[in-house]
């Protein structure tokens, strides 16, 4: 049987780099600033680098598009939102559309962006984000691109970390506006239906839902049951409540059913847009259960603003550490968080799998014994 060859690609010694670069890909999230502010501080402090900032993520290479970050220009850059390199979700290196003769196609334009790394003069990369720019970055160290990691996502779905920064800020956002959808619930006897985003996880709609106090907690992890819910929220009514608060996660979906997509997934594999549970579900539970309902789609809220204060903790001790990884020389790593403290792991060993809300575990097993329901088939 052939075997794959490895191949063995030179890499830099830790003691001859003078310039490191970052970038943060993918989608946005409270903290990528906190993350660029330890890491440019560190590795100016620590270890003399300068660093060059890569302007919208993996597309800033394809052009050549960075510039000078200094430590002083860090200052107070924890508590501003977004990122200010800018960033790209659209476009995967690795299947890039190009336009040539007239004509449009995919194409790996990774050799382009290994060229323009070494024409920039960055001797090591830092790539901030989540599966999808952790994916990239795993092909670049295997074609020779010294590179090491830092996980972002509201998501919570990158394995190996117990948590990425950015999931903390979506959940208490999620969780402020579950309290607010609350006392204008309980005043119009309404039934509220609130639906986060998570992709293919549930985690925010989880931990919001038990912090929030939600009735009905729906995720992509636990195809839910319409009558299950309905059961619930009746039971509720006879208890005397008179509304209920559903917090449903974007890539929930019924049993037997499948994920609503606001712009299905393309033929060629291009990632669709999820959204519209929520107003389905509204409609569905609302005849069931006999009671008015309306929907509120959080949206873009829970990815903007300022990072709560674990977040910018967090962020700050991943990319401090980052700078750290690049000076021992371990490339192909990403930082991780492990208990309470920073570890690191192999970029491949994250991108294996989704880590996703176990159906049986403590945690669903914490909100169903505070009493709500996660639609769980009976
Ligand atoms: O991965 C982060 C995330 O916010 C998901 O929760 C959501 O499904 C998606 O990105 C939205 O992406 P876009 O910013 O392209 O609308």
């Amino acid at each position: 049987m052939a075997t794959k060859k490895t191949v063995k690609h030179k890499m830099p010694d830790p003691k001859k780099i003078k310039t490191v670069g970052i970038l943060t890909g993918g989608g946005d999230c409270p903290g990528l600033n906190a993350v660029i502010k330890g890491f440019v501080r560190n590795a100016a402090y620590s270890y003399g680098w300068k660093t060059t900032g890569i302007e919208d993520g993996f597309d800033g290479l394809l052009d050549c598009r960075g510039h000078k970050l200094t430590p002083k220009e860090m200052s107070g850059l924890q508590l501003k939102g977004g990122t200010i390199l800018g960033t790209s979700n659209r476009g995967n290196p690795l299947s890039y559309p190009v336009k040539e003769n007239g004509r449009i196609y995919n194409k790996d334009v990774t050799p382009q962006i290994v060229a323009n790394i070494k024409k920039m003069g960055i001797d090591v990369l830092a790539a901030v984000g989540g599966d999808g720019t952790m994916k990239i970055a795993q092909a670049l160290f295997e074609k020779g691109v010294p590179i090491v990691g830092v996980p972002k996502t509201i998501d919570n779905d990158l394995d190996v970390t117990d948590v990425t920064f950015g999931f903390n800020s979506a959940v208490t956002i999620a969780t402020d506006a579950l309290d607010r959808l609350h006392t204008t619930a309980e005043s119009h006897h309404r039934l509220l239906v609130l639906e986060v985003m998570g992709r293919d996880c549930g985690w925010i709609a989880l931990e919001a839902g038990i912090a929030g106090g939600a009735d009905v907690i729906l995720m992509p992890e636990i195809p839910f049951d319409l009558n299950v819910i309905c059961d619930h929220i009746q039971a509720r009514k006879k208890r005397g409540k008179r509304f209920s608060i559903v917090i449903i996660a974007e890539g929930a979906y019924p049993q037997g059913g499948r994920k609503v997509y606001e712009k299905e997934p393309g033929a060629d594999g291009t990632p669709g847009r999820l959204g519209g549970i929520g107003r389905w579900v509204a409609e569905k539970i609302g005849m069931l259960a006999k009671m008015e309902t309306r929907v509120t789609v959080l949206g873009h809220i829970q990815r903007g603003g300022t990072p709560t204060t674990y977040d910018r903790i967090l962020a700050m001790r991943f990319g401090v550490e980052a700078a750290n990884l690049i000076a021992r020389g371990e490339y192909g790593r990403m930082v991780c968080l492990k208990g309470r403290k920073i570890k690191s792991a192999n970029i491949k060993a994250a991108v294996k799998k989704l880590k996703r809300v176990d159906p049986n575990g403590q945690m669903v097993k914490t909100a169903e014994a505070l009493g709500a329901s996660v639609g769980r088939p009976e």
